[in-house]
């Protein structure tokens, strides 16, 4: 195991999957973790990178047992100047903060300690790599001699001449250091000696295991569930840990996809033996709805409010049930398949200036209900949650649908939400989708959908002149969803829906595609 030390780099999760994707298992604790009480012997550190300058008051500090301990040490970014503070505390601020793509050399040292040039084992001396600090170091602690530099960073790589201590100016763990993965290959590998026996497998023997600790012989657990792959993920995880002391919930909120109810229950239930209850609030969902006619986030509001209460209800006769079976002890748990772009999301958007759309989740329900958040997936990437659910046996259809928002289709029905749009909608939206899997795209678009314009648009039907609505069709690809751009149908394909929309569906006489990218709009349209 390799321990990672996380001082609040917004890459810090990112070293971890990098060591997976290597099959080395490894662990992140807070900067601060007491080495003293760790109860097991790392086989390698690595100190992550970090917002703080190490002269900044509050500044996180490592335990200094860190480098006591034996082993191989890699310090990254705020990492490197942690290492050389601890060896000679001659870190200064760099005049120039460094941002964005460097040319690293790297520098051989053949006639010192054979370790001392391991950690660029089988690379080139030229490297592209990511830079993004604002201390530097102005000159090497004793003992250390130079691996790398770049033009802006004469100490952008060091190693201690005696011990397997290395420090890192650059970010190893992101995309944009093609060869990153290589480097702490070498470091996890050739260094450090891990042993590369970590799979999923083993993740969910683990998580199950840390689930039922956590819980223990009696807890409950309570959990939303949408029918989308992470909550579908993490609630079958529950299931698999303590079965039906686990109780997950799917709010029909009548604005969920055609048939959809209906198909999350046949999965969950009898494909994947998860203690389901499915309740019906459409009514009140679409009774408060009405009326609100111009205002998106009222929708929202509305929506996310509604469904706090009806999942707060549904908690509480299941906590009753539960008392009267005696069955089994209280509900104290409530379950997120929060991921961990969603983590980075919420810590990194805290102003209110940067909230674009207000998102739906399920955060507004521990306020009332004393209950603790439960996370198995708080660590995962969403590629490494469709190799999981994979592994779990859920349904591939389930595993690779595409994202669906909290508020559904009330958001994708520009204007008010009625019974009426509601079907419409649906069934355009069905029709759009049923199409994209048949021209096998459904893999390749990472969201499609259709809406509904809150227009009129006049057309001729069977010799008659109609005047009927208007649906938009979008559909995208993106890596993050924070950045789009819109899928380049044919037209054939174009031609196909739309002709089968206009024709199967009362109400609708003309078909548009979005041609709009993100920014300058959004993925859903409201
Ligand atoms: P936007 O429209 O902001 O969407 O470009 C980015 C991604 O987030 C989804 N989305 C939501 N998901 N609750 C959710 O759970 C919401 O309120 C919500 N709004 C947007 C959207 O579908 C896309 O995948």
């Amino acid at each position: 195991t390799i321990l990672v030390l996380d001082f609040g780099s917004q890459y810090s999760h990112l070293i971890t999957r990098r060591l997976r994707e290597l099959n080395v298992y490894s662990e992140m604790l807070p900067c601060t973790q007491k080495l003293a009480e760790l109860s097991w012997s790392p086989k390698g550190v690595i100190l992550s990178g970090s917002p703080y300058s190490v002269y900044a008051d509050g500044a996180p500090h490592v335990d200094p047992a860190v480098f006591e301990l034996g082993v191989p040490v890699l310090g990254i970014c705020y990492g490197l100047q942690m290492l050389a503070w601890h060896h000679g505390k001659n870190v200064v601020a760099g005049e120039k903060k460094e941002y964005g793509h460097a040319n690293l050399n790297v520098q051989r040292h053949t006639s010192e300690a054979a370790h001392v040039d391991a950690l660029f084992t089988g690379l080139e001396n030229d490297m592209e790599v990511w830079m993004s600090h604002g201390d530097k170091l102005a000159q090497l602690p004793p003992k250390f001699v130079t691996i790398a530099t770049t033009a802006n960073a004469p100490f952008a790589g060091i190693a201690h001449t005696e011990k397997e201590f290395y420090g890192i100016q650059f970010h190893p763990e992101v995309t944009h250091t093609p060869r990153g993965t290589e480097v702490l290959k070498n470091f996890a590998l050739g260094i450090c000696k891990a042993k590369t026996d970590w799979t999923m497998g083993k993740f969910v023997d683990q998580e199950i295991q840390r689930i039922r600790n956590l819980v223990g012989e009696k807890g409950q657990v309570i959990g939303a569930v949408s029918g989308g792959v992470d909550s579908t993920v993490a609630a079958k995880l529950m299931q698999e840990a303590i079965g039906d002391r686990f109780h997950a919930i799917l709010v029909d909120n009548g604005v969920l996809r055609l048939n959809e109810a209906q198909t999350v229950k046949e999965t969950l239930t009898k494909h994947l033996g998860i203690n389901l209850t499915v309740i019906d609030a459409s009514e009140r969902f679409l009774g408060r709805l009405k009326g609100i006619t111009d205002d998106p986030e009222k929708k929202r509001k509305v929506i996310g409010n509604t469904f706090i209460e009806v999942f707060q209800e549904e908690a509480k006769r299941i906590a009753q049930e539960a008392q009267n079976t005696s069955r089994a002890g209280e509900i104290e748990w409530l379950l997120q398949g929060t991921l961990y772009p969603d983590v980075i999301e919420s810590i990194s958007f805290k102003g209110p200036s940067a909230t674009i759309k207000t998102h739906h989740n399920v955060g507004g329900l521990l306020e009332g209900m004393h209950l603790k958040l439960i996370e198995p997936l708080r660590e995962l990437f969403k590629d490494e949650v469709r190799v999981l659910g994979t592994k779990l046996g859920i349904p591939e259809e389930l595993v690779w649908r595409h994202p669906f928002p909290g508020p559904g289709i009330a958001v994708r029905i520009l204007g008010e939400v009625t019974p009426e749009q509601v079907r419409i909608a649906r069934e355009a939206d069905y029709i759009f989708i049923e199409e994209i899997k048949k021209a096998g795209l459904y893999r390749k678009i990472s969201q499609a959908f259709a809406a509904l314009l809150p227009v009129k648009a006049v057309g001729v039907m069977g010799d008659q002149r109609v005047h009927a609505q208007v649906i938009a069709l979008r559909a995208v690809e993106t890596t993050d969803f924070m950045t789009a751009d819109w899928y380049p149908f044919d037209g054939e394909f174009l031609k196909r829906v739309s002709r089968r929309i206009v024709n199967e569906i009362d109400g609708v006489c003309r078909v548009v595609y979005d041609v709009t990218s993100k920014p300058p709009g959004t993925i859903e349209m409201e």
